[in-house]
Protein backbone atom coordinates (compact mmCIF):
# COMPACT_ATOMS: atom_id res chain seq x y z
CA UNK A 1 0.00 0.00 0.00
CA UNK A 2 2.21 3.23 -1.29
CA UNK A 3 -0.43 5.76 -0.99
CA UNK A 4 -0.48 7.23 3.08
CA UNK A 5 -3.84 7.29 5.22
CA UNK A 6 -5.20 10.45 5.30
CA UNK A 7 -5.87 11.74 8.85
CA UNK A 8 -6.69 15.12 10.48
CA UNK A 9 -5.24 15.42 14.17
CA UNK A 10 -7.69 17.95 15.24
CA UNK A 11 -10.51 15.11 14.75
CA UNK A 12 -10.44 12.39 17.30
CA UNK A 13 -12.93 9.68 18.27
CA UNK A 14 -12.88 10.08 21.91
CA UNK A 15 -14.26 7.11 23.56
CA UNK A 16 -14.60 6.73 27.54
CA UNK A 17 -14.73 3.31 29.03
CA UNK A 18 -14.42 2.71 33.07
CA UNK A 19 -14.64 6.80 33.44
CA UNK A 20 -11.20 7.13 31.73
CA UNK A 21 -10.79 9.22 28.57
CA UNK A 22 -9.38 7.39 24.80
CA UNK A 23 -9.27 9.18 21.94
CA UNK A 24 -8.18 7.48 18.37
CA UNK A 25 -7.62 9.15 15.53
CA UNK A 26 -9.85 8.89 12.25
CA UNK A 27 -9.09 7.72 8.78
CA UNK A 28 -10.13 9.19 5.53
CA UNK A 29 -10.93 7.46 2.36
CA UNK A 30 -10.42 9.33 -0.85
CA UNK A 31 -14.34 9.39 -1.59
CA UNK A 32 -14.63 11.31 1.74
CA UNK A 33 -15.75 7.68 3.99
CA UNK A 34 -14.46 8.62 7.85
CA UNK A 35 -13.53 5.53 9.88
CA UNK A 36 -12.31 5.50 13.43
CA UNK A 37 -8.72 3.66 13.45
CA UNK A 38 -9.01 0.94 16.68
CA UNK A 39 -6.07 -0.42 16.17
CA UNK A 40 -4.84 0.46 19.48
CA UNK A 41 -7.85 -0.47 21.46
CA UNK A 42 -7.39 -3.60 23.06
CA UNK A 43 -3.83 -2.66 24.00
CA UNK A 44 -5.19 0.54 25.13
CA UNK A 45 -8.53 -0.19 26.98
CA UNK A 46 -8.53 -3.98 27.04
CA UNK A 47 -11.90 -3.73 25.49
CA UNK A 48 -12.82 -5.45 21.83
CA UNK A 49 -15.48 -4.16 19.68
CA UNK A 50 -18.34 -6.59 18.47
CA UNK A 51 -19.65 -6.02 15.20
CA UNK A 52 -21.60 -9.44 14.02
CA UNK A 53 -21.29 -9.84 10.63
CA UNK A 54 -18.71 -7.03 10.15
CA UNK A 55 -21.10 -4.46 8.74
CA UNK A 56 -19.41 -1.75 10.34
CA UNK A 57 -15.42 -2.93 9.95
CA UNK A 58 -13.37 -1.69 7.26
CA UNK A 59 -10.99 -4.90 7.74
CA UNK A 60 -8.76 -3.03 4.66
CA UNK A 61 -7.57 -0.08 3.45
CA UNK A 62 -7.89 -0.58 -0.79
CA UNK A 63 -7.27 1.46 -3.97
CA UNK A 64 -9.43 -1.02 -6.03
CA UNK A 65 -12.96 -0.56 -5.94
CA UNK A 66 -15.29 2.36 -4.74
CA UNK A 67 -19.24 1.47 -3.88
CA UNK A 68 -21.60 4.45 -2.65
CA UNK A 69 -24.55 1.94 -1.73
CA UNK A 70 -26.91 4.90 -0.93
CA UNK A 71 -26.01 6.36 -4.24
CA UNK A 72 -25.94 3.22 -6.16
CA UNK A 73 -22.53 4.07 -7.27
CA UNK A 74 -19.93 1.18 -8.53
CA UNK A 75 -16.07 2.21 -9.76
CA UNK A 76 -13.29 0.14 -10.68
CA UNK A 77 -10.00 1.92 -10.13
CA UNK A 78 -12.10 5.31 -10.50
CA UNK A 79 -13.68 4.52 -13.66
CA UNK A 80 -17.84 4.28 -13.55
CA UNK A 81 -18.62 0.77 -14.09
CA UNK A 82 -21.09 2.21 -17.05
CA UNK A 83 -18.59 3.13 -19.18
CA UNK A 84 -16.27 0.25 -18.56
CA UNK A 85 -19.56 -2.28 -19.75
CA UNK A 86 -19.78 0.54 -23.02
CA UNK A 87 -16.30 0.61 -23.78
CA UNK A 88 -14.10 -2.07 -22.64
CA UNK A 89 -13.48 -6.05 -23.16
CA UNK A 90 -13.24 -8.39 -19.65
CA UNK A 91 -9.79 -8.77 -20.57
CA UNK A 92 -9.02 -5.08 -20.67
CA UNK A 93 -10.88 -4.29 -17.22
CA UNK A 94 -8.98 -7.62 -16.07
CA UNK A 95 -6.01 -5.95 -16.43
CA UNK A 96 -6.86 -2.06 -15.41
CA UNK A 97 -8.01 -4.15 -11.74
CA UNK A 98 -4.57 -5.51 -11.49
CA UNK A 99 -2.12 -3.15 -12.39
CA UNK A 100 -4.13 0.14 -11.82
CA UNK A 101 -4.26 1.06 -15.60
CA UNK A 102 -6.36 0.77 -18.79
CA UNK A 103 -3.94 -1.15 -20.86
CA UNK A 104 -2.41 0.47 -23.77
CA UNK A 105 -2.76 -1.39 -27.11
CA UNK A 106 0.56 -2.96 -26.74
CA UNK A 107 0.26 -3.89 -23.19
CA UNK A 108 -3.34 -5.40 -24.12
CA UNK A 109 -1.94 -7.21 -27.09
CA UNK A 110 0.87 -8.85 -24.91
CA UNK A 111 -1.65 -9.78 -22.11
CA UNK A 112 -3.98 -11.04 -24.43
CA UNK A 113 -1.37 -13.31 -26.00
CA UNK A 114 -0.16 -14.81 -22.09
CA UNK A 115 -4.14 -15.78 -22.12
CA UNK A 116 -3.75 -17.64 -25.09
CA UNK A 117 -0.12 -18.84 -24.55
CA UNK A 118 -1.43 -20.35 -21.21
CA UNK A 119 -4.87 -21.43 -21.77
CA UNK A 120 -4.51 -24.93 -21.94
CA UNK A 121 -4.13 -27.35 -18.48
CA UNK A 122 -1.34 -30.02 -17.95
CA UNK A 123 -3.03 -33.10 -19.65
CA UNK A 124 -2.75 -35.26 -15.89
CA UNK A 125 -5.12 -32.88 -15.10
CA UNK A 126 -7.64 -34.29 -17.31
CA UNK A 127 -7.99 -37.32 -15.25
CA UNK A 128 -8.90 -35.63 -12.47
CA UNK A 129 -12.45 -34.61 -14.05
CA UNK A 130 -12.98 -38.51 -14.34
CA UNK A 131 -12.36 -39.30 -10.48
CA UNK A 132 -15.82 -36.86 -9.84
CA UNK A 133 -18.88 -38.85 -9.78
CA UNK A 134 -21.03 -37.37 -12.81
CA UNK A 135 -23.20 -35.26 -10.90
CA UNK A 136 -20.77 -33.59 -9.01
CA UNK A 137 -21.09 -29.37 -8.26
CA UNK A 138 -19.37 -27.56 -11.03
CA UNK A 139 -18.17 -25.13 -8.07
CA UNK A 140 -16.77 -28.55 -6.53
CA UNK A 141 -15.03 -29.38 -9.34
CA UNK A 142 -13.32 -25.68 -9.53
CA UNK A 143 -12.45 -25.21 -6.20
CA UNK A 144 -10.51 -28.62 -5.98
CA UNK A 145 -8.99 -27.90 -9.72
CA UNK A 146 -8.06 -24.57 -9.31
CA UNK A 147 -5.96 -25.52 -5.79
CA UNK A 148 -4.39 -28.26 -7.72
CA UNK A 149 -2.81 -25.73 -10.08
CA UNK A 150 -0.03 -25.44 -7.93
CA UNK A 151 1.02 -28.83 -7.79
CA UNK A 152 1.39 -28.31 -11.62
CA UNK A 153 2.77 -24.87 -11.90
CA UNK A 154 4.93 -23.09 -10.71
CA UNK A 155 4.27 -20.28 -7.98
CA UNK A 156 5.42 -17.03 -8.59
CA UNK A 157 5.91 -13.70 -6.27
CA UNK A 158 3.76 -10.68 -6.89
CA UNK A 159 7.03 -9.40 -7.34
CA UNK A 160 8.45 -11.50 -10.28
CA UNK A 161 8.55 -9.29 -13.08
CA UNK A 162 6.59 -11.86 -15.10
CA UNK A 163 3.90 -11.98 -12.27
CA UNK A 164 1.44 -10.96 -15.44
CA UNK A 165 1.74 -15.04 -16.67
CA UNK A 166 0.32 -16.15 -13.43
CA UNK A 167 -2.33 -13.47 -13.65
CA UNK A 168 -2.98 -14.65 -17.09
CA UNK A 169 -2.54 -18.29 -16.35
CA UNK A 170 -5.04 -18.33 -14.38
CA UNK A 171 -7.56 -15.97 -15.60
CA UNK A 172 -6.94 -18.37 -19.15
CA UNK A 173 -6.99 -21.56 -17.52
CA UNK A 174 -10.07 -21.42 -15.13
CA UNK A 175 -11.97 -20.68 -17.95
CA UNK A 176 -10.70 -23.90 -19.71
CA UNK A 177 -11.32 -26.31 -16.56
CA UNK A 178 -14.95 -24.53 -16.32
CA UNK A 179 -15.92 -25.71 -19.97
CA UNK A 180 -14.14 -28.79 -19.24
CA UNK A 181 -16.06 -29.81 -16.83
CA UNK A 182 -19.32 -29.19 -18.58
CA UNK A 183 -17.67 -31.54 -21.42
CA UNK A 184 -17.10 -33.64 -19.57
CA UNK A 185 -20.68 -33.75 -17.34
CA UNK A 186 -22.17 -34.03 -20.37
CA UNK A 187 -19.73 -37.05 -21.76
CA UNK A 188 -18.49 -34.61 -24.50
CA UNK A 189 -15.16 -34.85 -25.35
CA UNK A 190 -13.23 -31.33 -24.40
CA UNK A 191 -12.75 -28.83 -26.95
CA UNK A 192 -9.22 -27.63 -26.67
CA UNK A 193 -8.65 -23.65 -26.60
CA UNK A 194 -8.21 -21.95 -29.80
CA UNK A 195 -5.11 -19.26 -30.20
CA UNK A 196 -7.08 -17.21 -32.75
CA UNK A 197 -9.97 -16.33 -30.49
CA UNK A 198 -10.79 -13.87 -28.32
CA UNK A 199 -11.48 -14.80 -24.16
CA UNK A 200 -14.86 -14.66 -24.40
CA UNK A 201 -15.46 -16.08 -27.79
CA UNK A 202 -12.95 -19.07 -26.84
CA UNK A 203 -14.99 -19.98 -23.58
CA UNK A 204 -18.00 -20.04 -25.76
CA UNK A 205 -16.30 -22.09 -28.03
CA UNK A 206 -14.99 -24.72 -26.00
CA UNK A 207 -18.55 -25.15 -24.58
CA UNK A 208 -20.79 -25.46 -27.13
CA UNK A 209 -18.57 -26.53 -29.96
CA UNK A 210 -18.49 -30.74 -30.51
CA UNK A 211 -16.82 -33.09 -33.25
CA UNK A 212 -20.45 -33.54 -35.16
CA UNK A 213 -21.21 -29.49 -35.18
CA UNK A 214 -19.33 -26.57 -34.88
CA UNK A 215 -20.21 -23.47 -32.94
CA UNK A 216 -21.11 -20.38 -34.57
CA UNK A 217 -19.56 -17.46 -32.60
CA UNK A 218 -21.97 -14.97 -32.41
CA UNK A 219 -20.61 -11.36 -31.75
CA UNK A 220 -23.99 -10.12 -30.02
CA UNK A 221 -23.53 -12.99 -27.78
CA UNK A 222 -19.44 -12.25 -27.23
CA UNK A 223 -20.69 -8.63 -26.31
CA UNK A 224 -22.91 -9.70 -23.60
CA UNK A 225 -20.60 -12.19 -22.16
CA UNK A 226 -17.94 -9.55 -22.06
CA UNK A 227 -20.45 -7.11 -20.08
CA UNK A 228 -21.60 -9.37 -17.87
CA UNK A 229 -18.08 -10.57 -16.85
CA UNK A 230 -17.39 -6.66 -16.70
CA UNK A 231 -19.93 -6.44 -14.28
CA UNK A 232 -18.92 -9.32 -12.06
CA UNK A 233 -15.18 -8.35 -12.14
CA UNK A 234 -14.97 -6.77 -8.35
CA UNK A 235 -17.06 -5.82 -5.82
CA UNK A 236 -14.49 -4.82 -3.00
CA UNK A 237 -14.88 -6.21 0.21
CA UNK A 238 -17.53 -8.83 -0.25
CA UNK A 239 -17.72 -12.50 1.37
CA UNK A 240 -15.47 -13.84 -1.26
CA UNK A 241 -12.75 -11.64 -1.15
CA UNK A 242 -13.01 -11.52 2.01
CA UNK A 243 -12.40 -15.24 1.84
CA UNK A 244 -9.43 -14.76 -0.62
CA UNK A 245 -7.91 -12.38 1.09
CA UNK A 246 -7.81 -13.64 4.84
CA UNK A 247 -6.62 -16.94 3.05
CA UNK A 248 -4.05 -14.68 1.18
CA UNK A 249 -2.52 -13.13 5.18
CA UNK A 250 -1.25 -16.80 6.02
CA UNK A 251 0.81 -15.88 3.26
CA UNK A 252 -0.21 -19.42 0.82
CA UNK A 253 0.09 -18.96 -2.55
CA UNK A 254 -2.26 -17.24 -5.23
CA UNK A 255 -4.23 -20.60 -6.22
CA UNK A 256 -5.05 -22.01 -2.63
CA UNK A 257 -6.30 -18.19 -1.53
CA UNK A 258 -8.55 -18.08 -4.91
CA UNK A 259 -9.59 -21.64 -4.35
CA UNK A 260 -11.46 -20.44 -0.58
CA UNK A 261 -12.45 -17.53 -2.74
CA UNK A 262 -14.61 -19.85 -4.94
CA UNK A 263 -15.88 -22.32 -1.93
CA UNK A 264 -17.23 -18.62 -0.53
CA UNK A 265 -18.96 -17.17 -3.59
CA UNK A 266 -20.53 -21.20 -3.89
CA UNK A 267 -22.94 -20.34 -1.35
CA UNK A 268 -26.31 -19.19 -2.23
CA UNK A 269 -26.89 -15.89 -0.16
CA UNK A 270 -23.68 -14.74 -2.40
CA UNK A 271 -22.57 -15.75 -5.68
CA UNK A 272 -24.93 -19.08 -5.65
CA UNK A 273 -27.96 -16.88 -5.95
CA UNK A 274 -27.75 -16.88 -9.66
CA UNK A 275 -28.48 -20.04 -9.06
CA UNK A 276 -31.16 -19.84 -6.68
CA UNK A 277 -32.77 -17.48 -8.77
CA UNK A 278 -33.53 -19.54 -12.12
CA UNK A 279 -34.58 -22.42 -9.30
CA UNK A 280 -36.68 -20.19 -7.60
CA UNK A 281 -38.28 -18.71 -11.07
CA UNK A 282 -38.74 -22.23 -12.42
CA UNK A 283 -41.06 -23.12 -9.14
CA UNK A 284 -43.23 -20.05 -9.63
CA UNK A 285 -43.49 -20.80 -13.17
CA UNK A 286 -44.57 -24.61 -12.06
CA UNK A 287 -47.07 -22.76 -9.89
CA UNK A 288 -48.43 -21.03 -12.88
CA UNK A 289 -46.44 -17.82 -12.51
CA UNK A 290 -48.48 -16.86 -9.01
CA UNK A 291 -45.67 -14.48 -7.98
CA UNK A 292 -47.39 -12.14 -5.20
CA UNK A 293 -48.37 -16.18 -3.48
CA UNK A 294 -44.30 -16.57 -3.68
CA UNK A 295 -44.32 -12.95 -2.43
CA UNK A 296 -46.48 -13.46 0.44
CA UNK A 297 -44.64 -17.09 1.40
CA UNK A 298 -41.31 -14.98 1.27
CA UNK A 299 -42.80 -12.38 3.71
CA UNK A 300 -43.62 -15.05 6.23
CA UNK A 301 -40.67 -15.32 8.12
CA UNK A 302 -41.49 -18.63 9.01
CA UNK A 303 -41.38 -20.19 5.67
CA UNK A 304 -37.41 -19.15 6.17
CA UNK A 305 -37.23 -18.30 2.55
CA UNK A 306 -36.07 -15.25 0.91
CA UNK A 307 -36.80 -13.01 -2.41
CA UNK A 308 -33.64 -14.47 -4.45
CA UNK A 309 -31.22 -11.92 -6.42
CA UNK A 310 -32.77 -8.94 -3.74
CA UNK A 311 -31.41 -7.44 -1.05
CA UNK A 312 -27.97 -6.59 -0.79
CA UNK A 313 -25.53 -5.90 2.12
CA UNK A 314 -24.45 -2.39 0.53
CA UNK A 315 -27.19 -1.60 -1.43
CA UNK A 316 -29.42 -0.13 0.14
CA UNK A 317 -30.69 0.98 -3.42
CA UNK A 318 -31.36 -0.05 -6.87
CA UNK A 319 -27.83 -2.48 -7.32
CA UNK A 320 -26.34 -0.51 -10.79
CA UNK A 321 -25.00 -3.42 -12.04
CA UNK A 322 -28.70 -5.38 -11.76
CA UNK A 323 -29.89 -2.01 -14.07
CA UNK A 324 -27.32 -2.63 -16.74
CA UNK A 325 -27.99 -6.54 -16.80
CA UNK A 326 -32.01 -5.68 -17.26
CA UNK A 327 -30.85 -3.67 -20.44
CA UNK A 328 -28.88 -6.58 -21.78
CA UNK A 329 -31.37 -9.08 -20.88
CA UNK A 330 -33.84 -7.09 -22.91
CA UNK A 331 -31.55 -6.24 -25.87
CA UNK A 332 -30.21 -9.67 -25.82
CA UNK A 333 -33.19 -12.34 -25.82
CA UNK A 334 -34.83 -10.44 -29.07
CA UNK A 335 -31.27 -10.53 -30.95
CA UNK A 336 -31.71 -13.85 -30.48
CA UNK A 337 -35.33 -14.82 -31.31
CA UNK A 338 -35.77 -15.86 -27.83
CA UNK A 339 -38.94 -15.59 -25.41
CA UNK A 340 -37.89 -16.77 -22.20
CA UNK A 341 -41.23 -17.02 -19.81
CA UNK A 342 -38.65 -17.12 -16.93
CA UNK A 343 -37.92 -13.03 -17.87
CA UNK A 344 -41.42 -12.05 -17.71
CA UNK A 345 -42.12 -13.67 -14.36
CA UNK A 346 -39.15 -12.13 -12.74
CA UNK A 347 -40.43 -8.51 -14.29
CA UNK A 348 -43.80 -9.18 -12.34
CA UNK A 349 -41.99 -10.70 -9.00
CA UNK A 350 -39.78 -7.05 -9.37
CA UNK A 351 -42.81 -4.85 -9.73
CA UNK A 352 -44.75 -6.58 -7.39
CA UNK A 353 -42.05 -6.32 -4.62
CA UNK A 354 -41.23 -2.78 -5.12
CA UNK A 355 -44.53 -2.01 -4.98
CA UNK A 356 -44.60 -3.97 -1.23
CA UNK A 357 -44.05 -2.34 2.06
CA UNK A 358 -42.37 -5.32 3.25
CA UNK A 359 -39.57 -4.69 0.56
CA UNK A 360 -39.97 -1.26 0.30
CA UNK A 361 -38.96 -0.74 4.57
CA UNK A 362 -36.53 -2.84 4.26
CA UNK A 363 -34.60 -0.86 1.00
CA UNK A 364 -34.61 -4.47 -0.76
CA UNK A 365 -34.07 -3.86 -4.96
CA UNK A 366 -32.98 -6.35 -7.44
CA UNK A 367 -29.49 -6.96 -7.31
CA UNK A 368 -26.56 -8.67 -10.05
CA UNK A 369 -27.85 -11.85 -9.68
CA UNK A 370 -31.23 -11.28 -10.48
CA UNK A 371 -31.40 -11.34 -14.39
CA UNK A 372 -27.86 -12.54 -14.90
CA UNK A 373 -29.67 -16.17 -15.12
CA UNK A 374 -31.85 -15.42 -17.66
CA UNK A 375 -28.99 -13.48 -19.85
CA UNK A 376 -26.76 -16.95 -19.56
CA UNK A 377 -30.00 -19.43 -20.06
CA UNK A 378 -30.49 -17.42 -23.34
CA UNK A 379 -26.44 -17.77 -24.09
CA UNK A 380 -27.08 -21.99 -23.46
CA UNK A 381 -25.36 -22.07 -20.15
CA UNK A 382 -27.22 -24.57 -17.99
CA UNK A 383 -28.27 -23.76 -14.15
CA UNK A 384 -25.64 -25.21 -12.26
CA UNK A 385 -23.08 -23.64 -14.21
CA UNK A 386 -24.65 -20.01 -12.98
CA UNK A 387 -21.98 -19.56 -10.47
CA UNK A 388 -18.91 -20.47 -12.50
CA UNK A 389 -19.87 -17.78 -15.05
CA UNK A 390 -19.80 -15.63 -11.85
CA UNK A 391 -16.44 -17.04 -10.53
CA UNK A 392 -14.68 -16.79 -14.37
CA UNK A 393 -16.22 -12.58 -13.54
CA UNK A 394 -14.56 -12.47 -9.98
CA UNK A 395 -11.42 -13.70 -10.45
CA UNK A 396 -9.52 -10.36 -11.52
CA UNK A 397 -11.13 -8.98 -8.74
CA UNK A 398 -9.76 -11.45 -6.66
CA UNK A 399 -6.44 -11.86 -8.18
CA UNK A 400 -5.99 -8.08 -7.51
CA UNK A 401 -7.11 -8.01 -3.68
CA UNK A 402 -4.66 -10.63 -3.63
CA UNK A 403 -1.73 -8.75 -4.78
CA UNK A 404 -2.83 -5.86 -2.83
CA UNK A 405 -2.72 -7.65 0.41
CA UNK A 406 0.84 -8.96 -0.31
CA UNK A 407 1.99 -5.71 -1.64
CA UNK A 408 0.72 -4.14 1.39
CA UNK A 409 2.82 -3.20 4.64
CA UNK A 410 0.51 -3.22 6.76
CA UNK A 411 -0.33 -6.76 5.58
CA UNK A 412 -0.76 -9.10 9.14
CA UNK A 413 -2.43 -12.54 9.48
CA UNK A 414 -6.31 -12.28 9.91
CA UNK A 415 -7.24 -13.29 12.96
CA UNK A 416 -10.20 -11.80 14.39
CA UNK A 417 -11.03 -12.00 18.68
CA UNK A 418 -14.65 -13.48 19.79
CA UNK A 419 -16.57 -13.02 23.08
CA UNK A 420 -16.84 -16.49 24.71
CA UNK A 421 -20.40 -17.06 25.91
CA UNK A 422 -19.89 -21.04 26.80
CA UNK A 423 -19.00 -22.72 30.03
CA UNK A 424 -17.09 -21.49 32.96
CA UNK A 425 -14.71 -23.65 34.31
CA UNK A 426 -16.57 -26.89 35.31
CA UNK A 427 -14.82 -30.09 37.18
CA UNK A 428 -14.03 -33.21 34.78
CA UNK A 429 -16.31 -35.92 34.73
CA UNK A 430 -14.87 -39.59 34.29
CA UNK A 431 -16.67 -41.59 31.67
CA UNK A 432 -18.23 -43.90 34.58
CA UNK A 433 -19.45 -41.04 36.11
CA UNK A 434 -21.21 -38.98 33.16
CA UNK A 435 -25.09 -38.49 33.34
CA UNK A 436 -27.15 -39.62 29.41
N1 LIG B 1 -35.91 -11.59 0.79
C1 LIG B 1 -36.67 -11.36 1.89
N2 LIG B 1 -36.25 -10.67 2.95
C2 LIG B 1 -34.99 -10.20 2.93
C3 LIG B 1 -34.15 -10.40 1.83
C4 LIG B 1 -34.66 -11.12 0.73
N3 LIG B 1 -33.91 -11.35 -0.34
N4 LIG B 1 -32.96 -9.82 2.08
C5 LIG B 1 -33.04 -9.28 3.29
N5 LIG B 1 -34.28 -9.51 3.81
C6 LIG B 1 -34.82 -9.02 5.09
C7 LIG B 1 -34.31 -9.86 6.25
O1 LIG B 1 -35.16 -10.94 6.50
C8 LIG B 1 -34.30 -8.82 7.35
O2 LIG B 1 -35.63 -8.63 7.78
P1 LIG B 1 -35.96 -8.27 9.32
O3 LIG B 1 -35.38 -6.90 9.53
O4 LIG B 1 -37.44 -8.33 9.42
O5 LIG B 1 -35.28 -9.33 10.16
C9 LIG B 1 -33.85 -7.55 6.65
O6 LIG B 1 -34.28 -7.72 5.28
C10 LIG B 1 -32.34 -7.33 6.68
O7 LIG B 1 -31.74 -8.53 6.30
P2 LIG B 1 -30.22 -8.89 6.52
O8 LIG B 1 -30.03 -10.37 6.38
O9 LIG B 1 -29.72 -8.24 7.76
O10 LIG B 1 -29.60 -8.14 5.28
P3 LIG B 1 -28.15 -8.21 4.76
O11 LIG B 1 -27.92 -6.90 4.13
O12 LIG B 1 -27.20 -8.66 5.79
O13 LIG B 1 -28.22 -9.39 3.65
C11 LIG B 1 -28.22 -10.48 1.59
C12 LIG B 1 -27.83 -9.22 2.36
C13 LIG B 1 -27.75 -10.33 0.16
C14 LIG B 1 -27.51 -11.71 2.20
C15 LIG B 1 -29.76 -10.65 1.67
O14 LIG B 1 -30.40 -9.53 1.13
C16 LIG B 1 -30.23 -11.92 0.96
O15 LIG B 1 -30.25 -12.99 1.59
N6 LIG B 1 -30.62 -11.83 -0.36
C17 LIG B 1 -31.01 -13.00 -1.07
C18 LIG B 1 -29.77 -13.73 -1.59
C19 LIG B 1 -29.11 -12.98 -2.70
O16 LIG B 1 -29.73 -12.55 -3.65
N7 LIG B 1 -27.75 -12.88 -2.63
C20 LIG B 1 -26.95 -12.23 -3.66
C21 LIG B 1 -26.37 -10.94 -3.21
S1 LIG B 1 -25.66 -9.98 -4.57
C22 LIG B 1 -24.35 -10.95 -5.14
C23 LIG B 1 -23.20 -10.89 -4.21
O17 LIG B 1 -22.39 -9.97 -4.31
O18 LIG B 1 -23.12 -11.74 -3.31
Amino acid sequence: MKKKVKTNSNEKAIIYLDNKKYDFPIIYGSEGQKAIDISSLKEKTGYLVFDNGFANTSSTLSQITFIDGEKGILRYRGYDIEDLVENCTFVEVAYLLVHNKLPTASELKRFSSYLNEHSMIHEDMHHFFNGFPPNSHPMAILSAMVTSLSSFYPYLSYEDPTFDITEARLLSKVRTIAAFSYKKSRGEPVVYPRYDLSYCANFLNMMFSSPVREYEINPDVVKALNQILILHADHEQNCSTSAVKLVASTGVNLYAAISAGISALWGPLHGGANQAVIEMLDSIKKDKGNVKKYIEKVKNKKNKIRLMGFGHAVYKNYDPRAKIIKKICHELLPKLNITDPLLDIAMNLEEAALKDEYFIERKLYPNVDFYSGIIYRAIGIPTNMLTVMFTIGRLPGWIAHWKETMESERNKIWRPRQIYIGPNKREFVPMDKRMK
